[in-house]
């Protein structure tokens, strides 16, 4: 018998305001039909000036107890993955614990981008394994719009706000009968690469937060590389191939850096959740926000195997592998 970490509870929260193409159109050297045509996205939701990371957060959290049906209170670690803190310190973690009267938790932030989640759960993942944590909140959430440049086309169409949540909890099972949960993790990065996607600004470098400047081409090659590869990774270390998958929720940054994925792997698109076009690139929320919209559309059922991948700044990549 060992231990597993089990998705009890999932939840997601997008701003009310709803930014289309063709309201960005009305502002920028830009149409409906570029951003279309080479990203997939439609609209994007916008975080307004009395909503944060840590608002968007709480919302999704809250939703996540309710779907595990547990209690802010026997949650013990709340983790946050975020590149768009409301503060420098102290951690968005630490403002939902309060938020959400999780008394009994110990509460951080992680930042690995567009990954975030998928670093969040890995961790989340070895605490429950070494017996260390029962009952972990691990969230994605971000205001990207707030670190974007706005007179720039060529960034600021990609990306939106939001957050996503899920309630990992520990669950004693014997490995050698199928057991549900997270089954395998793989993280890597590539500092060598940091300045194809990074933010102009810091608190140490220049004490502002910064634009986000991203070289597009470059980091489209990389993604599609690594997200074949880690995909590759996650059913060969579980003994599947990808007919054994009943879903992939990719990271939503592109639709074509996802069907080319799927391409790869020879997974039929109906297999693919596709959020990018309602949300576009929520960063490290993109994961959590596309797996409750699959969870809410009843696309996922017990004992479904499911992957989870992601790509981003760093860079940084992943997977997860979760027999539900
Ligand atoms: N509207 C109209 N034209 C535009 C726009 C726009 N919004 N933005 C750029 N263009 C122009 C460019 O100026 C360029 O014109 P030029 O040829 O005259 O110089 C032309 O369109 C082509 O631009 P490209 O950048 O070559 O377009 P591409 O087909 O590569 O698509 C995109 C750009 C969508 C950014 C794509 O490269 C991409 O998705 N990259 C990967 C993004 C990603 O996965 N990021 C990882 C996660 S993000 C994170 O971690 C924070």
């Amino acid at each position: 018998m060992s231990l597993f970490a089990k998705i009890t509870g999932v939840g997601s929260y997008l701003p009310s305001k709803i930014l289309t193409n063709n309201d960005l159109a009305n502002t920028l050297n830009t149409s409906d039909e570029w951003i279309t045509s080479r990203s997939g996205i439609k609209q994007r939701h916008i975080a307004d000036e009395n909503e944060s990371t840590s608002t968007l957060a709480t919302q999704a959290s809250l939703k996540a107890l309710e779907s595990a049906n547990i209690s802010a209170e026997e949650l013990d670690c709340i983790i946050v993955a975020t590149t768009t803190p409301d503060l420098t310190f102290p951690s968005v973690a630490t403002m939902v614990q309060e938020n959400i009267k999780a008394n009994n938790a110990f509460a951080y932030d992680i930042q690995a981008v567009c990954s975030g989640f998928l670093y969040a759960i890995s961790i989340a993942n070895a605490q429950i394994k070494s017996g260390m944590s029962k009952n972990i909140l691990v969230i994605g959430s971000e205001t990207f719009s707030k670190i974007l440049d706005w007179t720039d086309r060529s960034t600021c169409v990609l990306f939106g706000d939001g957050a996503g949540a899920i309630i990992l909890q520990a669950s004693e099972q014997d490995e050698n009968k199928n057991p549900q949960g997270v089954l395998s993790t793989h993280l890597y990065s590539d500092g060598a690469y940091k300045d194809l996607l990074c933010t102009t600004g810091g608190a140490s470098l220049n004490a502002t937060i910064g634009h986000v400047s991203m070289k597009g081409p470059e980091v489209f090659k990389h993604a599609v590389k690594q997200l074949g590869n880690v995909a590759k990774e996650a059913l060969e270390f579980n003994n599947m191939t990808s007919d054994d998958l009943s879903l992939i929720v990719p990271h939503q940054a592109n639709e074509r850096i996802i069907t080319a994925t799927a391409k790869k792997l020879k997974v039929d698109l109906s297999k693919i959740v596709i959020t990018v076009d309602k949300h576009a690139n929520t960063s490290s929320a993109s994961v959590p926000l596309a797996l409750d919209y699959a969870y809410k559309e009843n696309r996922i059922k017990d004992n479904d195997i499911i992957l989870l991948e992601a790509f981003g700044g760093g860079f940084t990549w992943g997977s997860c592998l979760i027999r539900w």
